[in-house]
Formats: structure tokens, sequence, C-alpha cells
């Protein structure tokens, strides 16, 4: 891999599609005559960009001479190397200029190549992303997807205004791993300084679940939709161009067949019309830079440091423990379903990827195997658990009813869950058997109480 080079006088918005192209953290810049001038990053442009710079602009009106390069004949001079790539390491910098006598660029070298063995290992970025931005990072899926992505090598920051508390996070934000900021997404404010130096965003924040939007239905189109537009608005603004929208396969509502991603929506609550509306404003964002993706979630089952037991396998696996029988209302429906850490794993993926292939790309996140009839859902846990007594009631309590196809994903991104509702009822019953979460039924853990208590 090399950094791209981009001539004084290109326009900013290009060397942004440069980078984003190349996946390298910086571009060197080179005067018209072809001299060296810097490395800049997208972040270092984005700083000017908040404080007003045309995006038109030239990239040559904000990149400053840079004294740290080697000239040819140094590269055969082993301590002056490495006090330059000492110093360029120290300042962040992966590769290092050669210039000839005239001072004209030739080409990079890697600062790990003039450091030698002792240079230790580079710090991680894939695809050009470092920093990533997790909004709604303290909810469900958001604990769990931050922990990958640690573990992933990003820096991570989550904005979250802990509408179901602090618990999930605590540990990782107290040890300094990740930057946490307290905010409402329905502030303008609280939006352009949570963007700050991030080269990635991915957007879980929601009203999520349709009780919940139900119980709250002005504070859903204010979050899910007027915020969700917001950001991305102002991400485009930024050239924040990597930008995960998490959206839901409630999209689809009702449907017959294995429906893929343009297949008819059919959304049978408000929960699911803002998704869908947000996914559509923020789809109509999209530019030859802004490459927005949208990925649609099956229903989440497992266990997360913020546990929700209202959802479908979750709710299932905890009355086992509590009722010592599982009640299921209808039963026919089908409900694609996914493990939360297969969820998490397909957002790390898809950072990871080159943007060409998956800038403006939607796609349902699950597999075909765990399409379910919500009463084989109940069989399945009930065997997981020992045979727990299933109590079938005629009453449909959830009108959704849809089965998914994730060839898409499986295709793109080669993502196939692996996880399974057998392995997660047993993980949540240990936990419950366990005494980790002592109160199952507290209303921390239904997301239409809004309660932020911790358990
Ligand atoms: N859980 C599922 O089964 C499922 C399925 C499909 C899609 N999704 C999508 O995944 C995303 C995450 O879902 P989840 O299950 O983790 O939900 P969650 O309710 O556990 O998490 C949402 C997070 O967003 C935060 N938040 C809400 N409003 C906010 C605001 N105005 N400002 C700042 N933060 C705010 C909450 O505090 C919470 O931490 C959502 O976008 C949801 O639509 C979830």
């Amino acid at each position: 891999m090399t950094l791209p080079v981009c001539r004084a006088d290109t326009p900013v918005v290009e060397v942004i599609k440069q980078l984003d192209r190349s996946g390298e953290a910086r571009a060197v810049i080179v005067s018209p005559r072809d001299e060296y001038v810097c490395q800049i990053s997208p972040n270092e442009i984005r700083r000017h960009l908040l404080t007003g710079l045309d995006a038109d602009s030239p990239i040559g009106s904000i990149a400053e001479a840079s004294p740290l390069f080697l000239r040819e004949p140094e590269l055969a001079d082993p301590e002056r190397r490495r006090a330059v790539a000492v110093e360029l390491r120290a300042a962040g910098y992966s590769h290092c200029a050669v210039v000839d006598a005239g001072g004209r660029f030739l080409r990079v070298v890697p600062c790990e190549e003039l450091l030698g063995a002792a240079g230790g290992p580079q710090p991680a970025a894939a695809g050009g992303v470092q920093r990533v931005l997790v909004i709604g990072g303290a909810g469900y899926l958001g604990a769990v997807l931050v922990a990958e992505l640690r573990a992933a090598g990003y820096a991570v920051r989550v904005l979250d205004n802990f509408i179901y508390g602090r618990g999930a996070l605590a540990g990782l934000a107290e040890s300094g791993r990740i930057e946490v900021v307290d905010g409402d997404i329905r502030n303008i404010q609280t939006i352009v300084s949570g963007l700050a130096d991030v080269d990635a965003v991915v957007l879980l924040a929601a009203v999520v679940g349709d009780p919940a939007s139900q119980t709250r239905p002005t504070q859903t189109i204010e979050t899910n939709l007027l915020a969700a537009q917001a950001i991305a608005f102002a991400c485009r603004s930024q050239q924040i161009n990597r930008f995960l929208y998490a959206s839901t396969c409630s999209v689809y509502g009702q449907g017959d067949g294995l429906l893929t991603e343009q297949s008819a929506l059919a959304p049978v609550s408000l929960y699911a019309r803002t998704k869908i509306a947000s996914e559509q404003s923020i789809l109509a964002l999209a530019d030859g830079t802004f490459s927005p993706t949208i990925l649609r979630l099956g229903t989440l089952y497992g266990l997360s440091p913020r546990m929700r037991f209202d959802l479908v396998v979750n709710t299932m696996a905890m009355k086992a423990f509590v009722d010592r029988k599982i009640t299921v209302f209808g039963g026919a429906q089908w409900r694609p379903l996914l493990h939360v850490r297969d969820a998490a794993r397909a957002f790390v993926a898809c950072l990871a990827a080159p943007l060409a292939a998956v800038g403006g790309a939607v796609f349902n996140v699950g597999s075909e195997e765990q399409n379910y009839q919500i009463a084989e859902i109940a069989r399945l846990i009930s065997e997981a658990l020992g045979g727990i007594p299933i109590d079938r009631q005629g009453s449909t309590l959830d009108a959704r009813d849809y089965r998914v196809s994730f060839r898409r994903l499986r295709d793109v991104l080669g993502v196939t869950p692996c996880h399974t509702v057998a392995e997660a009822a047993r993980e949540i019953y240990a936990c419950l058997q366990g005494g980790t979460i002592r109160n199952p039924l507290a209303r921390v853990y239904f997301n239409h109480y809004f309660d932020s208590t911790e358990e």
C-alpha cells in the first residue's frame, strides 16, 4: 500500500475522495513542480471545513510545509532514518516522504521499514478508519459493538444520552479505553462536537421497538428520523463519508417468500415507518464522496452488557427461568433472528470493507437458517433448556410476519452469522441462574418504560 499523492491545486473534496478510495490515513501533497509539501489526514481537512473552508478550495490553501521528510542520501544514514521515523511515528504518521536533492517528491517509505525490527507494531487501522463514533453505543447492540471495535483495534467514541443507564459501558469508560460524550442527538451542537476527529460513524441511537415508539411517538420521530437526518447531513458536510446506519428487517412488516433488499416495504408500526423514512433520507444524501450503508438487522438476541428482555428469544429464555414455562402468542408468524454478536461482526466487516463495495448499499443482516416461526423459536429454547413446557395462546400480539434473504451480506461482505438461538438461550439462563442479573423483570430491561435505573 502507498499513500495517494495530490497536487496542491487539487480540490479538497477530491483529496478526500482519493483518501476514501485508498483506505490510507494520509495523502501526500506536492507543489505544482512536484516538490514535497506535507502529508495531510482527513481529520486535519475536516477541522478546516468546520471553520468555513470551502470543500472546492485547493488543498494547497491549508497544506503547511512540513520539515519531517528524508532526502534520498539520508536513507543510507541509519541514525538519521531512525530519528525522523521516530518523530513521525510519535506524531501518528505511518510513512515518511523521500525527496531528491531538489526537494522533489520521490516516494513514501513505511516508518516501520525505516525503524527496522525495533519499530514495533503499526497502530491498527482498517479502510483508513482509526476512530469510530458509535452513536447509541450504550445500548443493547452498542455495548457489544463497542467491545468488538476495540478488539479490532479501533479507537472508539460513544455518544449517548443513556436512556437505559450507564452500567453497560462503565468499565470501558473508567479505564479510558473508550471516550464518552453524554448528549442527546436531537441537539445540533452535540452532534457537531461528537463528530470532531472521527473517521467513521455508526448510528444506532433510536427509540427502538414498536412498544417504545408507541409510548413516545414524538420522541421517536425526533430521534429516529429528524436527528438521524441531521447527523447524516453533518457527516456529509464534514466529509465523514463512511456512515453505517442501523435499520431493521421490520421495514418489511408483512410479506411472502424470501424478501430481498429490493422487496416492497410494508411497515406495521411507527418505529418501522421512521426507520424507512430515515433510510431514504440518508441514502438520498449519497454522492461521489458521502457513502452511507444501511444495515437492516434481523430481530436480535443474546447476552449484552445492556440487557433487553423485550426481544423474543431473550423474553422466552427469561420466562423459562422465571415462570418455568414459555408462553407463545400466535406462533405461525415468521421472523428473522440474529445474535447480537453476529450483528456487531457485520458492522465491523462493513467498516473494514472498501468504501466502493458498501457505499450507498442496503444489506439485510442475518441468515436464512434463522428465519423462524415463533412457535419454532419456543421449541428450540425449550429443548435447549431441557424441556421447559410451552404454553400456546391463540392471540397474536405482533403483526410482523416475513422471511428474509441474506445473500448480499454473504456475497459482498462475506459475513455468515454463526451463533445460535439454543446457545444464547443457555447463556441467558445461566446468567439468570448465576444471579448476574438479579431481577430480569425490572423496567430497565424493557425499552418502552424508558427507565434508567441501574440493576
Ligand atoms: N434490538 C433489535 O432487535 C434490533 C433489530 C433491528 C434493528 N435494530 C436497530 O439497532 C439499533 C440499536 O438497537 P438496540 O437494541 O441496541 O436499542 P437500545 O434501545 O438498547 O439502544 C439505543 C441507544 O440509543 C440511545 N439513544 C436513544 N435516543 C437517543 C438520543 N436522542 N440521543 C442520544 N442517544 C440516544 C439510548 O440511550 C440507547 O443507549 C437501533 O437503531 C435499532 O433500530 C435493533
